[in-house]
């Protein structure tokens, strides 16, 4: 079976990283024979704004629509306000393509010490599931009176009914496919009194249709204090755009950091292809030095696989990044080693060869 990827590596690390999952991606190859990926690569990224004054050609969603998925790298540089880097090239696919769904698992691996370090293995293994479409992430807003001194700077929040009941129906349904039956949802219903108590009704709406599943409302504030307090209370952790976003780079510091940590755009209909790629960004304060970690992106290829039907390749993945940790004689520098980029992708491949 062949299955088509367009890869973006992007900017800094991004290509770094993706190299890695592309020899993951081969290797899979290797131990699935009749699994073929066929890829094309795609420069959009700072480099081509400064060329080109856009961060995609006019017709780049549709350059990517027919592909069965995405891989991405990571996006911005120095050279271009991060604002325009993210909204031009990330956001637009994001959005086009009904990704609404932004996974992202928090799950501390065999091998790894969580800095939270009373906390175990078992204590920490939730899933965060982000809007991603709407909400705070809004294009909509403007700034009035600019050099005077009442300036201001105004950016709408934007919650349809749409948009918030697919992902809280998608939260759920994930939440009743896990043993814990249990959601939790991040509000801030006392301070933002439009969007969020309309964002709590719908919760509690589509909640009456899983009498089973156990479902609590937080405050985002309380909620990140219970994330290093009581991590091992979340099965399902579900939030708006900023909130999702938030949350899980602070779920990624209690497993591990972010060169640990993947995530998945999801088009849960698949209408669209989905995109996947790690949580982190760029990195240019380590880009070019060869020591980013691979494993975020790696782990990505894993969702991925697990996104295209194929769960034992996706299983074999994350059991070969684990059982590499688990050794623990290849560790980058951001997990207190001193391997790097390639030798820790190399590593993981080789497990992948002898699992
Ligand atoms: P960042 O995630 O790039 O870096 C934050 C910190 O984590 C840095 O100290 C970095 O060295 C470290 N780090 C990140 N990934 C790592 C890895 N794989 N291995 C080892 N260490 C790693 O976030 P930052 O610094 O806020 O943003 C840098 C650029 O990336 C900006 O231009 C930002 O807009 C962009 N960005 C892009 C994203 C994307 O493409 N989806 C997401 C987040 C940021
Ligand atoms: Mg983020």
């Amino acid at each position: 079976k062949h299955f088509s990827i367009a890869i973006i590596p992007g900017d800094g690390i991004g290509p770094e990283v993706v190299n890695e999952g592309l020899k993951v991606l081969k290797v899979l190859e290797e131990v699935h024979s009749d699994v073929r990926f066929v890829y094309d690569f795609y420069d959009w990224n700072c480099e081509y704004y400064l060329k080109h004054g856009r961060m995609m050609p006019t017709n780049g969603l549709n350059l990517l629509e027919d592909y069965d998925t995405i891989l991405f790298g990571a996006v911005g540089a120095p050279t271009v306000p991060d604002h325009v880097s993210v909204w031009e090239l990330i956001l637009p696919i994001r959005r086009h393509f009904q990704q609404y769904v932004n996974l992202r698992p928090v799950k501390l691996l065999k091998g790894l010490e969580s800095p939270l370090r009373y906390k175990s293995h078992d204590d920490l293994d939730f899933v965060v599931i982000r809007e991603n479409t709407e909400g705070e992430y809004s294009n909509i807003g403007g700034r009035l009176h600019e050099g005077t001194p009442y300036e201001t700077a105004i950016q709408n929040n934007v919650f349809t009914r749409y948009g918030s009941e697919r992902i809280l129906k998608y939260a759920y349904s994930v939440a009743e496919s896990r043993p814990k039956k249990r959601l939790t949802v991040a509000t801030k219903s006392n301070a933002i009194n439009h969007t969020m108590p309309f964002w709590d009704e719908i919760v509690k709406e589509i909640g009456n249709e899983h009498p089973q599943i156990d479902v609590q409302l937080y405050h985002i504030d309380a909620l990140a204090a219970y994330f290093i307090s009581k991590p091992e209370s979340f099965d399902v952790v579900a939030g708006s755009n900023l909130f999702g976003d938030i949350l899980t780079d602070l779920g990624a510091a209690i497993v591990g950091g972010l060169g640990l940590a993947p995530s998945g755009n999801i088009n849960p209909e698949r209408k669209y292809p989905s995109m996947f790629e790690p949580i982190h960004g760029s990195a240019p304060d380590i880009a070019g030095k060869g020591i980013a970690n691979p494993i975020a992106q790696i782990w990505s290829i894993s969702l991925m696989m697990d996104h295209l039907r194929l769960p034992e390749l996706g299983k074999l993945v994350l059991s070969a990044i684990e059982e590499v940790l688990f050794d623990g004689t290849v560790r980058t520098p951001d997990l207190g080693g001193t391997a790097n980029t390639m030798e820790m992708g190399d590593a993981i491949v080789s497990k992948i060869r002898e699992m």
